[in-house]
């Protein structure tokens, strides 16, 4: 077991009806002024927007709005964000919606509180980042697990780039997390979000020589829990119990709980990003289209290969055979989920149907910052290994 720190410091407000404590719960924090960012409608229809506001309003605190965040949210709307929040003297910022909602608000908080910098320049660290707004979040998908995750993802329009940014001021002060708030989610969302739960614990598992036997089993369970809740709450999104299931765990896949004693790799991510970048698709089908062919590329690694096969052994019950043999069932099992879950597992089945040596060339530079870094503590991908696997 490595060093770690673990500091997980959102508050949650777990369970039917809390959307109601948001005013409380923003006053609590220290907010007055408050902008409430949110996306591009589901948080309006549902009526959820009007709960959230009715309850700042109920605390007394004064409040403005920043919808339209898209999926991939994009630099431009939290630009816009900024402006608002800086006219407007916000002290608190409160998402309404999904990762890409909280993401903005992250961003918005950022800026600002340093309005003299550009937020892309905050953003790819050229300049540190030592002051932040405080921001909260009602959740209404589980998925990006950005509610309690120290990072945030942002696209830039202009060059074409999704990057994030890790910083302890992405911390939410709370998250407010109704599974209810859920059940009007298209089914390809929920797939996406199982999928993207599941990646931020693989993407914690999958490192050579880690010892961890409690962060292990945490992780297992947690991946047994999505696979086993996943298929229920895309039957029936309405499920309570499954939903409340698949939310918690969003939340713990992504706050440190499951890396705790090994950190990370999330290179995965790293070609997921490229492709929302370039083709605008949504981050959990991304990341499905890529996994199965990104682990038989470093499964049989020596140093990485004992803990495939016990993967497959904890999370699919795959007991007979070599290590190798249950290795490569494990993948194979993992890959068929993400299908029947309606999912991508090739970017063919992402509706990439030809993608041009070029593009795959182009894709791999980008994941790889221009081969300047190699990702995974597996075996190190630069440009040339991370294309052969876009291939
Ligand atoms: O915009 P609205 O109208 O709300 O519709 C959204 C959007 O179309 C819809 N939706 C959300 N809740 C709903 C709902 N529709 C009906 N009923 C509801 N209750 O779902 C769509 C997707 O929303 P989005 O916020 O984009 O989803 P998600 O939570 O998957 O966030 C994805 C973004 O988060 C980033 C991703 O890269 C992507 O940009 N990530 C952020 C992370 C973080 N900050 O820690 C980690 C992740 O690895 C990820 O990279
Ligand atoms: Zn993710």
């Amino acid at each position: 077991m490595d060093q770690f720190i673990q500091y997980t410091p959102t508050e949650v407000v777990f369970g039917k009806e809390t959307e109601n404590q948001a005013g409380a719960e923003v006053k609590k924090w220290g907010g007055t002024k408050v902008l409430v960012v949110y996306g591009g409608g589901s948080a309006k229809r549902s009526g959820l927007l009007d709960r959230v506001e009715a309850s700042l309003a109920k605390e007394g605190l004064a409040f403005e709005e920043l919808g339209g965040v898209k999926p991939n949210p994009r630099l431009a709307l939290a630009e816009e964000g900024v402006k608002k929040a800086v006219e407007m003297q916000a002290d608190f910022i409160l998402a309404v919606g999904g990762g890409s909602s909280i993401d903005t608000a992250k961003a918005v908080a950022h800026g600002a509180a340093n309005p003299e910098e550009a937020l892309w320049d905050i953003w790819t660290k050229k300049v540190p980042l030592t002051k932040s707004l405080p921001v909260g979040a009602v959740l209404t998908i589980p998925a990006a697990g950005s509610e309690m995750s120290d990072s945030a993802v942002l696209t830039n329009e202009a060059i074409g780039k999704k990057a994030g940014i890790n910083t302890p001021f992405n911390r939410c002060k709370f998250a407010i997390m109704n599974p209810e708030l859920a059940a009007t989610l298209p089914k390809y969302q929920i797939a996406c979000g199982v999928t993207d739960i599941m990646m931020h614990t693989m993407e914690r598992y999958f490192i050579p020589e880690s010892q961890c036997e409690m962060t292990d089993e945490i992780a297992e369970g947690l991946l047994r829990t999505v696979i086993k809740n996943g298929p229920k709450v895309l039957e029936n999104p309405s499920d309570y119990n499954a939903m409340a299931e698949i939310m918690w765990c969003g939340s713990l896949s992504h706050n440190g709980l499951t890396e705790c004693g090994r950190g990370k790799d999330f290179s995965v991510h790293k070609f997921g990003h490229a492709l929302s970048a370039k083709y605008d698709v949504a981050h959990g089908a991304s990341l499905a289209a890529v996994w199965g062919a990104w682990a038989k590329y470093q499964y049989d690694e020596e140093t990485v290969l004992w803990r495939f096969a016990r993967f497959a052994e904890k999370v699919w019950g795959i007991t007979e055979g070599s290590d190798h043999k249950r290795a490569t069932e494990g993948i194979e099992r993992t890959v068929a989920f993400f299908h029947s879950l309606g999912m991508p597992t090739s970017l063919h089945e992402l509706d990439i149907p030809n993608p041009s040596d070029e593009d795959l060339r182009a894709l791999s530079m980008d994941a790889t910052q221009q081969d300047t870094v190699k990702l995974s503590r597996i075996r190190k991908l630069g440009a040339q290994e991370v294309y052969e696997i876009y291939q």
